[in-house]
């Protein structure tokens, strides 16, 4: 499929919001993509879909993922709002024909993250934090590292939603706990 043609499916799965979010997603991705070298249309496609599969019920999501075989660990099968990266990532590939491992990646880990991850899963994570719609305290400084410094922009967005899961009594995945410890140690 071509990016418009993404775009347009897209519309009818998602929320308008949803939909602008994507869009805002995609934008600020490619921007990074440019900045860091990573390959613009891949980035651009995995950021259109990263949310492919938010749309769902929680019963549809354990359906599909029963459907595709995609594994939910326990805090992942507690937490509803994680199991749309693992899904949405296999979602992107049957109905939207995003067949790469790169992309893949970079839509089953948006949500939790994952240490010594790809520069297009980094991408598609910060992005994800910083597009354009996004307005919470401390994002204005994430959205100028980001362009600066990758990394370290990683680890303030890795902060700030650790804070936020914490001010909601959530769960917060070992994944996001060991790639703040990893990234940590490489700024050192
Ligand atoms: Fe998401
Ligand atoms: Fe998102």
């Amino acid at each position: 499929m071509t990016i418009d043609e993404i775009r347009e499916k897209l519309k009818l799965a998602l929320t308008e919001k949803r939909y602008n979010h994507s869009i805002g997603v995609m934008q600020t991705a490619v921007s990074l993509a440019r900045q860091y070298g990573a390959d613009v249309e891949k980035t651009a496609v995995a950021a259109l879909l990263h949310d492919c599969a938010k749309n769902y019920s929680k019963s549809e999501m354990l359906e599909l993922c029963e459907k595709y075989n995609v594994e939910l660990d326990p805090i992942s099968r507690e937490s509803t709002g994680l199991i749309h990266g693992f899904l949405g990532a296999v979602i992107a590939n049957e109905y939207y024909g995003a067949d790469d491992p790169e992309i893949y990646d970079a839509i089953y880990f948006h949500t939790i993250g994952k240490p010594d991850m790809s520069l297009m899963t980094k991408i598609i994570y910060l992005a994800d934090g910083i597009e354009p719609n996004r307005s919470y305290e401390g994002v204005e400084r994430i959205r100028e590292t980001a362009f600066e410094d990758i990394d370290r922009a990683l680890i303030l967005q890795i902060d700030s939603t650790i804070k936020s899961v914490i001010g909601k009594g959530g769960l917060i995945h070992t994944n996001t706990i060991d790639t703040r410890n990893f990234y940590l140690r490489k700024l050192r």
